[in-house]
This record gives C-alpha cells, structure tokens and sequence, in this order.
C-alpha cells in the first residue's frame, strides 16, 4: 500500500485487519449461540477516571456489543476504596459461571499492589494474560491467555505475512505487558517465531549499532518518534507499540497519538510498517476479544 514515488512500504493496517477479526469473531459467535445458549461475556474493572484507562476501556466494551458479546463494567470511581474491597470483587467474579473473562484495567491507585491483584485472578479467567501462570505457560510455548498487545503484534505479523523465521528481531522495551512476552513470543519455535531476538532497554548501550542490524524492530518504550530514519536499515519490518498523548493545539482533543516511531522517517526504509494510530492499538482490543472467545469455549 501507499506506493509514492520514494516509498514503498506496506502498510501494517491494524484497524482494517481488527475489523477483519471482529466480522469473523461475530460469524463464530452467531453460530455458537443459535441453538440458546449464553452470549460469551467480558467484565472490565476499572477503578478512578483516569483518561488513558476510560478510553481503553471504552473501547473494550464497544468491541463486545460490536461482535454479539456481553459485556459488564464495574467502575469503582472512588480511589480511595481498599485493596480488600477489590480483591473481594475480583473473587466475585471468579466464582461467577456466567463471567467467561475478565481484566482488572492497570494502573490500580498506588495503595493498592497491582500484582496482589492479578495473582488474585483466575488464571482460566486472565484474558489479559497478566497472571504468572499464564505468563509462564506462554514461555513454554504451551496453550495459553497471551496478554492482548503481544498477540495482536503476532496476528499483524501473521495475516500480513511477515516472515519471522531466522530474522534478527530488535524488541526495544522490556515491560511486563509488551516488551518481555513479545521477546519471549518471537523467540519460540511457532509460525510466528524462530526469530533471534534481542531486548533492548534503557540501560542499553550502542543501541543504533543494533537498530541498526535488525530485520524487524519491535518498539515498545513509551516514548515518543524515538525511533529515526537513521537507526534502521533498509527493508526492515517496523511494529510500532507507542500510544504517547503529545499536546497539540490543532488537534479537536487538544493532544494526539503519537507511535514510538519517527514514521516520516522509517517509513522511506521500511518494507512495512503499523501506523499510529490504526496499527497495533486496535489489533490488541480484538485479542482481547480473541482471549474472551477461548475462554468461553473451554
Ligand atoms: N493498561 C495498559 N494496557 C493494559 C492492558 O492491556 N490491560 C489492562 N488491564 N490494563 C492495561
């Protein structure tokens, strides 16, 4: 796509893809509930108003009404309620046999400890893949929840046909939600997989010298269009992770996304490459759903 005169990369369409994946989840959810019984069912909680989480979240639920799933928010809008409080309703909702799925949306407030909280999670009931037992099960390469973002990158690398195997793949950012499982992801003997993988974080030194030697770079540090023309090779494969909210004027919110990807830039080597926005970030709304799918069918 978007062959100009310099450039001739393909367009990693995440949207157009995610759409793809909700119309075929959709099918497969009529078919599954044309004899009676019960819609598949994701529960989110979310606790405080925090405007990153109420837009993630919002559009978790307007992605289940979008394929015939049935969704419940529980939003605690007060901050100050104790971690107890939530670990009582986490448990509520593992015992409920109606709830096939559900996530507790990060950041928690600071007097309550995140990790506490997940562990707390059925790990059958994890679609978000947070869970130890997940977590490790993914590294052993063993039928599990993925979390949402990494199995989005390996369905964008997957449909879009992106040979993996052998490559030098280049992930920067090492988080527990993207850097590492991505890493561990590419690395594994599967059809996305077989890649020699490096991970790189802050602390790493000469990082150009091994941009520059990557046939996929996977960017997910959080910081805005860090990655430049000059740190990539030609032909490489660029996945961008990058969701920053940079202030601008001239935008109707007052911000804009923008990708960890100086996509002017990369865009003129790379032979392909996900916008920001309409790449990675729809694409890990419909793993979520995918997740959900699973669990139902269990
Ligand atoms: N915060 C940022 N990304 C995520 C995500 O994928 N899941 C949850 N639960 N919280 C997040």
């Amino acid at each position: 796509m978007s062959n100009s005169a310099e450039t001739s990369y393909k367009l990693l369409d995440g949207k157009k893809l995610a759409d793809e994946i909700k119309s075929e989840i959709a099918a497969e959810v009529k078919e599954l509930t044309a004899g009676g019984r019960r819609q598949p069912h994701l529960a989110a909680i979310l606790v405080g108003n925090d405007g990153g989480s109420l837009t993630y979240v919002g559009h978790k639920v307007k992605a289940c009404e979008q394929v015939g799933f049935k969704s419940t928010l529980l939003h605690f809008t007060d901050t100050s309620i104790t971690e107890e409080f939530l670990l009582n309703e986490v448990k509520k909702l593992n015992e409920d046999s109606e709830v096939d799925g559900f996530i507790v949306q990060l950041p928690l407030p600071k007097h309550m400890d995140a990790d506490k909280v997940i562990m707390s999670i059925d790990p059958d009931k994890d679609v978000d893949g947070f869970h130890p037992v997940n977590v490790g099960k993914t590294t052993l390469g063993l039928s599990s929840f993925v979390s949402a973002t990494p199995l989005g990158i390996t369905k964008i690398l997957e449909r879009y046909n992106i040979e993996t195997s052998g490559k030098h793949c280049v992930v920067i950012g090492r988080s527990n939600i993207v850097g590492r499982p991505i890493s561990i992801l590419m690395s594994n003997n599967a059809r996305v997989g077989n890649a020699t993988v490096t991970v790189c974080h802050s602390k790493t030194k000469n990082l150009k010298e091994i941009t520059l030697q990557a046939d996929i770079i996977i960017a997910a540090l959080g910081k805005p269009e860090f990655l430049t023309g000059d740190m990539v090779k030609e032909g490489v494969v660029i996945v961008d992770v990058g969701t920053s909210r940079v202030d601008d004027a001239t935008a109707k919110a007052g911000w804009r996304l923008k990708g960890d990807v100086k996509f002017a830039e990369v865009s003129l080597k790379a032979s392909a490459i996900t916008p920001v926005p309409g790449g990675v970030g729809p694409m890990t709304v419909v793993s979520l759903l995918l997740n959900t799918l699973k669990a139902y069918k269990a």
